[in-house]
């Protein structure tokens, strides 16, 4: 019935821009995304579209009339730059904030300010960028912060850019590819580099079979399935059905996990490796590396040492009773962890960061979480390893590092962690700062973003309140990646995210750049926050199986989990190279004599 009418409009727009280069007849509106300060574009017939500006604080066709109040609060709000320069300055001021109520007051601001960029509930996910009831309920999907660029658009991000985005394995080769490895300024050290990657992999499960943008990690953030296995099959097999404890074996009085003859789960080694030498844990990758194992070997020894401590007090519960309520317990003291010591090192913040629900109990928030594409892109941090791992004085290159699963059982424990400790991880931010062994892992970051359609870096800058790059000089502060960039991307604003990320300059003596921290932490500390534990129903002593319980979680550390759990316990365990050691090998890479006083 529309036929005629519409025909006549799509002859003349093609007449109409025929002299403005586009071939097709019409270029779907929402391709040149004109709905600023998160708007929604909808697309009416081919041609048109409209912003939702509901709740942005915007209105007009593109949202981009600030509503009176949305006029006074950019005003007085503080940019990310000087946010970030004030938290990682002025220690004299923030000794004295910490210890007065100012430092819940500010803990609290961190939180709401950084968590209400993450929608919750969930909206979009890599197959619908609209909201859908599927995209809500099947959470086989990794959610998606921004929806995908429609596959009708004229170039990969939209309408900027070349229609063909440059060889994913020429920019790793040419961007991020390590020539001389690069010590994170911050000190970050391999117990650091570890920790992230075991932690994160409870969360990040790519599922494969399924296609790229679907997840095997139901739980959708801190459910330590990476301990207790992703389904209840795989932990009932790695139970000892005793005490609420987990499967062990003992080698040389020192308590490790369980074979997988004695528990047969499924565990990627290569063919190589004796049966015996395999070991079984929730989370199938960790016989990858000793570091990985290592983690996994502390936190099996810290949920059945819980268990003594439960079984103690309370003589009378089930081994069920006494696994589930070790299992929480373990659970908080992750999230502690997380917060007090792994992120309080990687912000460089003054202020303390505390780990206190109680926090907010007074506002709106959603105890809810669900993994997001941009997350899992942002974490992969390849740039921490260094080119070759250093065990008590003794080199060990990748090819025999990986899938090592003797190193761990020879070196015991703490050999490990004092080792670890001692070794520097790599810069993130940056560029040129990831070892050829692992190249090919961002080359498939790229390829995934690309199969997934991401928008361009420009667009989630925007998204998380920062001011898109006007150039990629401005974007990586110098001039040779810049001008190499521009030459292959042929504009800022096609710019990809993951690449982005990584060459942008990191702040001063900083492991990376802006928009990092300024993508990474609302999704960390959602993710952390949002975890039912945190909800005023469960935050209380009995679920923790009382105030000992409660007391194990309100006072973790990465010192503790480290230090209860082996018979010596190694000096200066943290996520930094001990400024002594720091120094040290400074001095030693310069040549100089290493000073008598270390
Ligand atoms: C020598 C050390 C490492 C090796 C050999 C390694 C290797 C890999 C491989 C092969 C993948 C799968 C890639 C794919 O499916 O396309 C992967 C994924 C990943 N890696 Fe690493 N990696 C290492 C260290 C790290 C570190 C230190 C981090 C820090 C956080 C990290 C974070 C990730 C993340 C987030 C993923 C995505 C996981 C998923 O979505 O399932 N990796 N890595
Ligand atoms: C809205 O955005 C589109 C696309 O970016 C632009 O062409 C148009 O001029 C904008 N309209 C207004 C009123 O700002
Ligand atoms: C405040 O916290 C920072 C970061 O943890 C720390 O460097 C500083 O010493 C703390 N001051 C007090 C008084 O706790
Ligand atoms: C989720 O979506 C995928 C892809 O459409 C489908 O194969 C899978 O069965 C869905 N999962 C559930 C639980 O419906
Ligand atoms: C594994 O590490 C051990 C030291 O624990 C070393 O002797 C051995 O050569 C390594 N194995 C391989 C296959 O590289």
């Amino acid at each position: 019935m529309a036929g005629y009418p519409t025909l006549l409009v799509s002859v003349l727009l093609i007449l109409e821009l025929s002299g403005s280069g586009y071939c097709s007849s019409t270029v779907n509106p929402c391709c040149y995304f004109p709905c600023e300060n998160k708007g929604v574009c909808v697309r009416f017939e081919n041609d048109r579209y409209e912003c939702d500006c509901t709740r942005t604080g915007y209105y007009g066709t593109n949202c981009t009339i600030p509503e009176f109040f949305t006029r006074i609060y950019a005003t007085v709000k503080p940019r990310p730059a000087f946010t970030h320069y004030f938290l990682t300055h002025f220690k004299w001021l923030w000794d004295i904030i910490n210890s007065t109520f100012l430092g819940n007051t500010i803990m609290r601001l961190v939180l709401t300010v950084r968590s209400n960029l993450i929608p919750s509930p969930p909206t979009y996910n890599s197959a619908y960028g609209y909201i859908s009831w599927e995209a809500y309920a099947n959470v086989s999907y990794y959610t998606r912060i921004l929806p995908p660029v429609e596959a009708d658009c004229p170039t990969p991000t939209g309408t900027k850019g070349y229609a063909k985005l440059p060889d994913s394995t020429h920019i790793a080769e040419r961007f991020f590819l390590r020539k001389k490895f690069v010590p994170d300024p911050q000190g970050s050290n391999l117990m650091f580099a570890f920790f992230a990657q075991h932690f994160t992999h409870q969360f990040f499960k790519t599922f494969g079979r399924m296609g790229r943008g679907f997840t095997k990690g139901l739980g959708h953030g801190v459910d330590l399935s990476h301990v207790y296995g992703d389904t209840l099959d795989r932990q009932h097999v790695l139970r000892l059905f005793k005490d609420g404890k987990m499967k062990y074996q003992l080698i040389k009085g020192e308590m490790y996990p369980p074979s997988i003859v004695d528990a047969p789960v499924h565990m990627q080694y290569p063919a190589n490796i004796p049966t015996a030498n395999r070991l079984a844990i929730g989370e199938e990758h960790f016989g990858l590396l000793p570091g990985l194992m290592m983690y996994a070997t502390l936190w099996l020894r810290e949920h059945n040492r819980v268990c003594d401590v439960l079984k103690k007090e309370h003589s009378s519960w089930s081994d069920e009773q006494l696994f589930q309520t070790a299992r929480l317990i373990l659970i908080g003291e992750t999230i502690k962890i997380v917060i007090e010591d792994y992120v309080q090192h990687l912000s460089g913040y003054y202020l303390k960061l505390q780990f206190n629900p109680e926090l907010l109990f007074g506002v709106q928030f959603q105890y809810r979480n669900r993994i997001a594409v941009e997350f899992n892109q942002l974490y992969h941090w390849h740039p921490l390893m260094p080119d070759s791992f250093n065990v008590k004085g003794q080199e060990y290159a990748y090819e025999k590092f990986l899938f090592n699963s003797s190193i761990l059982l020879d070196y015991g424990v703490e050999a490990l962690v004092e080792s670890f400790t001692n070794q520097h991880a790599g810069q993130i931010g940056g560029g040129h700062n990831i070892n050829k062994h692992i190249l090919r892992v961002a080359v498939g970051v790229i390829e995934e973003s690309r199969e997934l359609r991401l928008q361009s870096f420009n667009q989630y800058r925007k998204r998380f309140n920062l001011k898109p790059y006007t150039s990629f000089q401005e974007l990586t502060g110098e001039e040779t990646m810049a001008q190499e960039l521009e030459e292959l991307y042929g504009d800022i604003d096609a710019l990809e995210f993951y690449p982005g990320l990584i060459v942008e300059k990191p702040q001063p003596n900083s492991i990376f750049g802006e928009s990092m921290v300024e993508m990474g932490a609302p999704f960390s500390l959602k993710g952390l926050m949002g975890n039912p534990i945190c909800s005023p129903e469960y935050w209380k002593p009995s679920t923790f199986g009382g105030k000992t319980g409660f007391d194990i979680v309100n006072s973790a550390s990465l010192q503790k989990l480290v230090c209860l759990n082996v018979k010596h316990c190694p000096p200066n365990v943290a996520f930094h190279v001990p400024s002594g050691v720091a120094q040290k090998q400074e001095q030693e890479a310069l040549g100089a004599k290493p000073s008598t006083e270390l």
